[in-house]
């Protein structure tokens, strides 16, 4: 269709529906509507999908959580998305977004959760009525913006069209997002910083009531489901004032006026309007917009009602979805796995393998040793291992090997010579008040035993 866009100026524009009810006529003006349109420029790489996992938070009725997702599926094809172009896919088909989701909750501090509008206004609500704060908060409710996060972090998304009440989730998932590229990035970015963009121009629909149309109000006007007739039924209850036929009419103080224009030309609500303003009666304004809706909802409905009774045509369309989705999701969380130490296993690099190694291989052995090495700064050191491979002491540093190997020597003789000193958790050992070596009692098996345990050790090397 379009000529390919310039890869720089792409945007990755992503946002999520959760699936826990059914589309009604304010959902498509305020959401889908627009998101299809954006999709449709030539700059934009969109991402959309169903946010079934976060569902489960609101909803633990298993029926309507499957009834929901296979709704909205439809609602979005029937309206046009282009699954060509556009990334269409279930959040629950991607494993590596709760991955994800759970890495980024072991840096998210739990004090911004706290603050979570959707948290505290549980907790307001259950102070207000005299119960405990936390009363059937659950944990999916509390970490709700970590999954959020996981969902936009995954896939890199440059922008967030979503409503004004998650512009917060939009904030904690740039500061997630900068914790965890400060800590683990050092330099590098793993994450792009998403914005949230709250489109001032797209419709918020009045319900029936007056108040904003949504199904917690219970005033909702019907998209898809249901008939024509059902459309015309819904749009007869939209409250009007009491003003008779031939009076004249304020658009700007009237709902269905508030719809009417949400759907057609500007120049055609203006026409409405005058016509308002002119006397129209509200039962005829009424069956003009039910006309204008059912000429633009028609046709889709149509092709809703089509893909409802074939389930498997949509369950095929969010499978390739997932599909495509995974060919980034799966080698950026190996990214992001790596970042986080969980690695595949290959030799370390460092004092402790050499260490673990040392064990390991000397556990067999029949005698003690004294093992020299060099410090970080070239002095001399060396440390006592056990027989069954543990470390017992540690030297202090000596400028040159030759002493180092004199009071190695001192040590192996003169075990009874050797001065003990308990100094907070270590041993000091000392020779004629100099101090030679330090240990720690590691086991914690008490001072008599662990010293008993060295000079034991240290007694070998004279019966050799
Ligand atoms: N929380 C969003 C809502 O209730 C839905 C959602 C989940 C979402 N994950 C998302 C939106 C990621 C945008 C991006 O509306």
């Amino acid at each position: 269709m379009s000529a390919k866009p310039e890869q720089s100026k792409v945007q990755r524009v992503l946002t999520g529906v959760t699936t826990s009810g059914t589309p009604h006529l304010g959902n498509y003006a305020g959401a889908i509507r627009p998101a299809i349109e954006m999709s449709n420029q030539p700059d934009v790489d969109a991402f959309f999908f169903l946010a079934d996992y976060h569902a489960l938070i609101k909803c633990d009725d298993a029926d309507r959580v499957e009834r929901s997702r296979l709704e909205i599926a439809a609602t979005w094809l029937a309206a046009g998305l282009d699954t060509e172009r556009v990334t269409f896919y279930r959040q629950s088909d991607i494993p590596e977004i709760p991955e994800l989701s759970w890495i980024l909750t072991c840096s998210t501090p739990k004090g911004i959760m706290n603050r979570a509008h959707a948290y505290k206004a549980s907790v307001d609500a259950n102070t207000a009525a005299g119960v405990e704060p936390d009363d059937g908060v659950t944990m999916g409710l509390y970490s709700y913006p970590i999954l959020m996060a996981a969902d936009i972090l995954m896939f890199n998304a440059h922008k967030v069209p979503v409503g004004a009440d998650q512009i917060q989730h939009l904030e904690m998932a740039r500061d997630i997002a900068q914790r965890f590229n400060y800590h683990y990035g050092k330099g590098h970015e793993y994450f792009v910083l998403p914005e949230a963009q709250v489109d001032e121009e797209v419709a918020t629909l009045p319900g029936l009531d007056g108040r904003k149309m949504s199904k917690s109000y219970n005033n909702t006007i019907p998209l898809f489901e249901g008939t024509a007739k059902d459309l015309q039924q819904a749009i007869a209850q939209i409250k009007t004032d009491s003003k008779l036929p031939g009076e004249t009419k304020n658009p700007d103080d009237s709902n269905l006026f508030a719809i009417y224009r949400a759907f057609v030309e500007p120049s055609k609500a203006e026409a409405f309007a005058q016509e308002l303003r002119d006397g129209l009666a509200w039962g005829e304004a009424k069956k003009m917009l039910g006309d204008e809706l059912e000429t633009i909802i028609a046709p889709m409905r149509e092709r809703y009602t089509e893909l409802m009774a074939r389930p498997e045509l949509i369950e095929d369309i969010l499978l390739a979805g997932a599909e495509k989705a995974r060919k980034i999701s799966q080698p950026f969380i190996q990214e992001i796995r790596q970042a986080v130490g969980l690695r595949r296993f290959h030799a370390i690099a460092n004092d402790s393998s050499a260490k673990a190694h040392e064990k390991a291989t000397k556990k067999s052995n029949k005698t003690p040793r004294f093992v020299s090495f060099k410090d970080e700064t070239g002095q001399f050191m060396f440390r006592l291992i056990s027989t069954e491979g543990e470390e017992l002491l540690r030297s202090v540093s000596f400028p040159n090997p030759k002493i180092a190997g004199q009071e190695i020597k001192a040590l192996q003789s003169e075990p009874s010579a050797i001065e003990f000193e308990l100094v907070g958790e270590f041993y000091q050992l000392s020779l004629n008040g100099q101090l030679v070596a330090l240990a720690v009692d590691e086991a914690g098996v008490g001072a008599e035993t662990w010293k008993a345990k060295l000079l034991n050790q240290l007694a070998l090397f004279s019966e050799a």
